[in-house]
């Protein structure tokens, strides 16, 4: 079994490598960070650095790998050290608005783009990409966050997409979205205050949730969005 998860350095990135170790112990784990290579070390798993936002890293990394199983997109990004989330419209800005999309959108179309052909096979295969429930219109009760919301929103929109457009090419794959619920990690450091503890989940308990929903997904549940807990969201 060949696994690529990119931002595993990330904190449900990091926990998703770790934990495949443990559990797929016939498993090659291929990795990426951007900035900091994780200390995880073994010899079952593959570090590459990359930016997720440049073709050029997306493809090079797919001619270095033949075939996978199973990818997992867990980059993404949620503010910046000079810009939070929006609290009103107000705020709007196209530079954070561009950088949204281009950490949260962008990578899963080239690593669709890239990795169709590795995801080609007979047994079941899953593309993953970890959205947030934000990103659901139909959800949507609050507003804010106008910014990540809208690119969110546009990560669902390519996934479904791309989960039609596999159907005939791909059958046996799986293309699916993930919420992981607020997980304590660098992303949501800055939010945690009013999120009662109960609600917060550490980056291990969310990977083990998302093994849980691969070991129990089939090709027919893929163009869907599922939370953590294995239940469906709008889109
Ligand atoms: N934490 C939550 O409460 C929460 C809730 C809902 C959804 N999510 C989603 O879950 C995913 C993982 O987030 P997290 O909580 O694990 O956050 P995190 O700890 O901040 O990790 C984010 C990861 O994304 C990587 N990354 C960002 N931009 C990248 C790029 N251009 N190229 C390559 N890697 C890039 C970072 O790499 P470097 O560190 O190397 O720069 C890091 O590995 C994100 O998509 C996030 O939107 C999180």
């Amino acid at each position: 079994m060949k696994i690529l998860i990119i931002g595993g350095s990330g904190g449900i990135g990091t926990a998703l490598v770790s934990l495949f170790v443990t559990s797929k112990p016939e498993a090659i784990i291929y990795a990426t960070y951007r900035t900091h290579r994780p200390l995880i070390e073994n010899n079952r798993v593959r570090w590459y650095q990359l930016d997720a936002t440049s073709e050029q890293d997306v493809r090079a990394l797919a001619n270095s790998i033949t075939s996978l199983d199973i990818l997992i997109n867990a980059a993404g990004s949620l503010h910046l050290p000079s810009r939070k989330p929006e609290k009103s419209v107000n705020e709007f800005n196209p530079d954070f608005f561009n950088h949204n999309i281009q950490s949260n959108v962008v990578p899963t179309m080239y690593l669709a783009k890239y990795f169709a052909k590795h995801l080609k096979s007979k047994q079941g295969t899953y593309f993953i990409a970890i959205s947030a429930r934000i990103g659901s219109i139909e959800d949507n009760k609050i507003g804010g966050w106008i910014s990540y919301r809208c690119s969110k929103a546009a990560l669902n929109m390519a996934i479904k997409t791309i989960s039609i457009e596999w159907k005939h090419k791909l059958p046996n794959c799986c293309v699916f979205a993930f919420h992981p619920g607020t997980t304590d990690t660098n992303l949501s450091k800055p939010f945690q205050r009013n999120v009662p503890s109960n609600k917060l989940f550490t980056s291990d308990y969310v990977a083990y949730c998302l093994l849980e929903l691969l070991d129990a997904a089939e090709p027919t549940d893929s163009g869907k969005f599922f939370s953590y807990d294995g239940t469906e969201i709008p889109w």
